[in-house]
């Protein structure tokens, strides 16, 4: 094979990645959110098409041009991402959670908009949790032998709160970054480490977001049923 051309290792294999971050609206002009730019998740939704996968790239709020011969289904909110993850997943051979999830969610959807009122303080926000859908997924898996994929920003003792955090999802494999400078945030580079539940340890130097995602399908190839 030529250099740069990929065996098709995932042909026939159907594969859901999720992209970018939710919003959580409070009301028809605000809203919660972060800042993921999706980058990382359509990477791996182009190197999977690549390789040969079905892919289904569920994709919040980017504004990234649709990867081509990839099924691009986009969402706004985690509860709208939970739908479309559980969906897509019912007969996928991996899911890649690669979104930045909003936590939670205001309790209340203003239909109007907020308003100030002379000489008054703002109402607290009250804030309610979203469903985990790595966690969630994880458990509860649609077809025995899929195989999860989650992703963690961390600082502080990285490693550790990463096979934490794995422990935690009950998934297969997390991509764990270390959050700094020139790291992570809208930049065309990363720096990972794999983290496997079977205990294995992958570091990915720092380089273009795909090369991470290639390593990210190597482990799961060869973790597929
Ligand atoms: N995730 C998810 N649903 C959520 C929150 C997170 O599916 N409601 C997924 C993310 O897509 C990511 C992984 O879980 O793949 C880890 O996200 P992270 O925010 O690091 O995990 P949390 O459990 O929310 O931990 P923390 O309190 O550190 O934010
Ligand atoms: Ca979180």
């Amino acid at each position: 094979l030529a250099r740069g051309v990929r065996e098709p290792d995932l042909a026939g294999r159907h594969v859901v990645v999720s992209a970018g971050g939710t919003r959580e609206p409070l009301d028809p002009v605000r809203f919660l959110g972060n800042r993921s730019s999706g980058k990382q998740g359509y990477a791996l939704a182009r190197t999977a098409a690549a390789r040969g996968a079905r892919v289904t790239l569920v994709a919040a709020n980017t504004h990234l041009p649709d990867p081509a011969g990839v099924d691009v289904v986009p969402v706004g909110t985690a509860v709208q991402m939970r739908e479309a993850v559980l969906k897509a997943a019912a007969d996928a051979d991996a899911v890649v959670m690669a979104a930045a999830v909003a936590d939670f969610r205001p309790s209340e959807y203003a239909a109007g908009k907020i308003k100030k009122k002379d000489g008054q303080e703002p109402e607290p926000l009250v804030l309610v949790r979203n469903p985990d859908i790595l966690a969630e997924i994880s458990a509860d898996r649609a077809r025995a032998g899929q195989v999860i994929v989650g992703f963690a920003a961390e600082t502080d003792d990285v490693l550790a709160n990463g096979r934490a955090k794995l422990a935690r999802k009950g998934c297969d494999l997390l991509v764990v970054n270390e959050v700094g400078e020139r790291k992570t945030f809208g930049s065309e580079e990363n720096e990972a480490v794999v983290l496997g539940a079977d205990g294995s340890e992958t570091p990915v130097p720092y380089g273009p977001k795909e090369a991470l995602a290639e390593t990210v399908w190597d482990l799961v190839a060869e973790r597929m049923s």
